[in-house]
């Protein structure tokens, strides 16, 4: 299977090679709708690859990834790797806390340091807003965003769109326009919530956002998501409720009152969930803290939970960014020479 076997659908990107015109992938933030899309159909070839016996595919033979995470990662971090093996490229993982950071190296150095080794990608974690931007303008190849700060989480926004694509498709339903999707949780200090406002909105479905009154950003708004501090309300109606997790890492001072004076209010029950609508889908990102936020029997229901479904997709959404990126550099056919400008 090669990526150029599926081409996409005619009329629904721009001629020319400019479905995906970026050298890197920061933050949903600035991407168009068909650009979104375009990911979102790339990554389909993937999951019907990741689902067979034999998962290994050439399109990234000889190329180099290095997975620099300056924080702690499950899900992401193993993601990245798998698929950068199943599309065949040498993958290496920079662990932050054996690396010479910890001699007092800078992050610019690291970069210029990676660069010098000559990665065809490179994949960053790290815990400040606005790092992985600072570190892609001293690289010469694509860097994709894995988290930074509170900032932007973009391939997690792009499975949770793809995990909630498959789940609507094998409703009958192709479409998120009209969709009413609830993040509840620690919006302030989430790079999630804020990608996943950015690219649910973009796609066409309603955003409603809940927190306690410390943990809702200002201006909340202006991304286009409806604030809410009640729960139930946020809750009424609703066909998605996306769980996110106190970042206590993130947080300096007291927050909130208790964990659980913070289940009490806000965290997903199923009492509290027959507030939405019938079979309303559930959906975390993970790492999830049963009993505070989400209970078991919500978090594990068969048929609504998608949040296994959210890890399956988290593969197949990183090979089709890996792909997409290293596609100029690959001189993939179809990228036309008006596309080796980057924006
Ligand atoms: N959802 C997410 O980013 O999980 P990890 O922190 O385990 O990568």
């Amino acid at each position: 299977m090669t990526s150029s076997a599926k081409a996409p659908a005619a009329g629904r990107y721009p001629a020319g090679g400019l479905a995906f015109p970026h050298r890197d992938l920061l933050g949903i933030g600035g991407l168009e709708t068909h650009e979104l899309l375009f990911l979102l159909d790339e990554a389909e070839q993937w999951v019907e690859l990741n689902r067979r016996s034999s998962k290994h595919v050439d399109v990234l033979s000889g190329l180099t990834l290095i997975n620099a995470f300056f924080e702690n990662s499950t899900r992401t971090l193993l993601s990245f790797e798998i698929a950068g093996k199943r599309l065949g490229a040498d993958v290496v993982n920079m662990h932050a806390a054996t690396s010479s950071l910890k001699k007092g190296e800078t992050l610019i150095d690291t970069a210029v340091t990676l660069n010098a080794m000559r990665a065809d990608a490179i994949v960053i974690r790290h815990a400040s807003s606005g790092a992985v931007a600072l570190i892609a303008d001293k690289v010469d190849c694509p860097v994709l965003n894995a988290g930074d700060g509170q900032h932007e989480h973009p391939t997690q926004a792009l499975l949770d769109a793809l995990a909630l694509r498959h789940a609507l498709r094998a409703r009958g339903q192709d479409e998120f326009a009209g969709l009413c999707v609830t993040i509840c949780g620690d919006i302030l200090h989430s790079r999630v919530a804020r990608s996943n406002i950015l690219c649910l909105t973009a796609l066409g479905a309603r955003v409603r956002v809940c927190a306690p009154p410390a943990l809702m950003p200002a201006a909340i708004e202006a991304l286009g998501a409806e604030p809410f501090h009640d729960f139930d309300a946020a809750l009424c109606g609703a066909d998605v409720v996306m769980m996110l997790r106190l970042q206590n890492e993130r947080m300096d001072g007291q927050f909130i009152p208790s964990p659980r004076e913070y289940h009490r209010l806000y965290g997903l029950t199923s009492t509290r969930l027959a507030r939405a609508a019938p079979d309303a889908l559930v959906m975390h990102p993970g790492p999830m803290n049963r009993g505070v936020e989400i209970d078991s029997d919500v978090a594990d229901r068969a048929g609504t939970s998608l949040i296994v479904n959210q890890v399956e997709m988290g593969v197949a959404i990183r090979m089709a960014c890996l792909d997409v990126l290293t596609r100029r550099g690959r001189g993939v056919a179809g990228w036309g020479d008006e596309a080796k400008q980057w924006v």
